[in-house]
């Protein structure tokens, strides 16, 4: 058994290309999806992202739209839309290398090992059978239970998610529940092959803030109940403060930094997280969304030599523009001069785990430390 459940290795991804030639009788692939396969260039989206997830871990992806988060889930569960490739690195899940992964072992794992639930629950759902028919049906299919067990089995996961009158909503159509019923019956569906993962990828965005909540706790209740590691992806800093053990902070298709959650809101090692929690202290945090700090991202594939940040950051300097910067390894507290970390790598242990791709990461941090401390966001 690995140490890690997931492990995902200096992860590229390309979007707007597409295979140079077809080849006749190749194997379908299942979409870790067309690695391997001959490219016409597509643009860079995700460069050089590494992260990894232990059993029972809750990881974040935050950051503005378009910064990766989706593709880098989308690579991981082998459903990247055609034209986006994994074009370099390594996603390991319990010991199966996924990218490249054939469509049939990718069926064993999506489902079973793995689940997966989206912003748009009603879509996931026939609206012409009814929830409890569905949900059976996953118990029947991934554990093999019998039409009686697989009836408890559903009432039982739809009482644990927190739905009232379980008897009731087993029974009903997806379009006679509310957005927050319908996001937590694909959540139990999701989870009804009892997987090692779940990945949600703004599976909260477009509920209010009191059924947000509730799905929320959910998510927490499976997690204590089960075991169960999340992979939970939102542009909502706070959703990600609430559910997450660590955090991934997205920027223009990179990790600009990384560290458990705690440590990370309470001192900001880059610029651009810290701008994060400025934003999201504006107002009631809790609801603030990430797209309002000045200026636009660089798109993706845009060749830049140096930070890709360097265009909207306050603390730029010639420095920043010289050269790629390299995730760096931040000690809680202290800097430790020039320990880059290549391609990050962020192995167990305190301490090892904070990151930040800054080169005046030693020189910001008083500063956007003062910024926070003014902002007044609980940490
Ligand atoms: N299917 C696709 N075709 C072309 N470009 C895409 C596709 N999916 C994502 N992209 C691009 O890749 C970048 C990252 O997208 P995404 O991972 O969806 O961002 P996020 O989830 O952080 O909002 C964006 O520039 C987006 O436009
Ligand atoms: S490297 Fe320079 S531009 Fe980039 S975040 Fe750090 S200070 Fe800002
Ligand atoms: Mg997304």
């Amino acid at each position: 058994m690995s140490e890690h459940l997931l492990r995902v290795d200096d992860l590229h991804i390309s979007v707007g290309g597409g295979p140079a030639r077809r080849r006749r009788r190749r194997p379908r692939r299942g979409a870790g999806a067309g690695a391997g396969a001959p490219a016409r260039a597509g643009a860079r989206a995700v460069q050089g992202v590494s992260f990894t997830i232990r059993r029972g871990e809750a990881v974040g992806f935050v950051g503005e739209s378009g910064s990766g988060k989706t593709l880098t889930c989308r690579a991981a569960l082998g459903v990247l839309a055609p034209g986006c490739t994994v074009t370099a690195g390594e996603i390991d899940f319990d010991g199966t290398s996924l990218v490249d992964l054939p469509r049939r072992r990718w069926d064993g794992l999506r489902g079973t090992r793995i689940g997966a639930v989206f912003q748009d629950p009603g879509s996931y759902l026939n609206p012409s059978h009814t929830v409890g028919r569905q949900l059976a049906e996953q118990f029947r299919v991934k554990l093999g239970h019998n039409r009686r067990d697989a009836r408890q089995a559903a009432l039982a996961l739809l009482t644990t998610l927190g739905l009232q009158q379980p008897e009731l909503v087993y029974h009903q159509y997806p379009h006679e529940l509310s957005g927050g019923m319908l996001q937590r019956v694909v959540l139990a569906i999701a989870v009804a092959g009892e997987p090692d993962l779940l990945v949600a990828d703004e599976a909260t965005t477009a509920l209010d803030v009191t059924v947000q909540a509730e799905v929320l706790e959910a998510l927490d209740r499976l997690r204590a109940e089960r075991g169960l590691a999340i992979l939970a992806v939102s542009h909502d800093l706070a959703v990600i403060a609430q559910l997450c053990d660590r955090i991934l902070v997205f920027y223009a298709g990179e990790v600009v930094e990384t560290g458990p959650t705690a440590e990370v809101l309470a001192n900001p090692r880059h610029p651009y997280t810290a701008a994060l929690l400025r934003v999201a202290s504006v107002g009631d945090w809790r609801r603030r969304e990430l797209e309002v700090i000045d200026g636009a991202a660089p798109p993706a594939g845009a060749a830049i030599t140096g930070c890709r940040f360097a265009d909207r950051c306050a603390f730029v300097t010639d420095a920043c523009r010289v050269a790629p910067v390299e995730l760096r390894a931040v000690v809680p507290g202290a800097v430790v001069p020039g320990a880059v970390v290549p391609g990050v790598v962020v192995p167990g242990g305190p301490g090892i785990e904070r990151a930040a791709r800054c080169v005046r990461i030693d020189e910001i941090e008083p500063a956007a430390r003062r910024d926070h401390e003014r902002s007044g966001v609980p940490a």
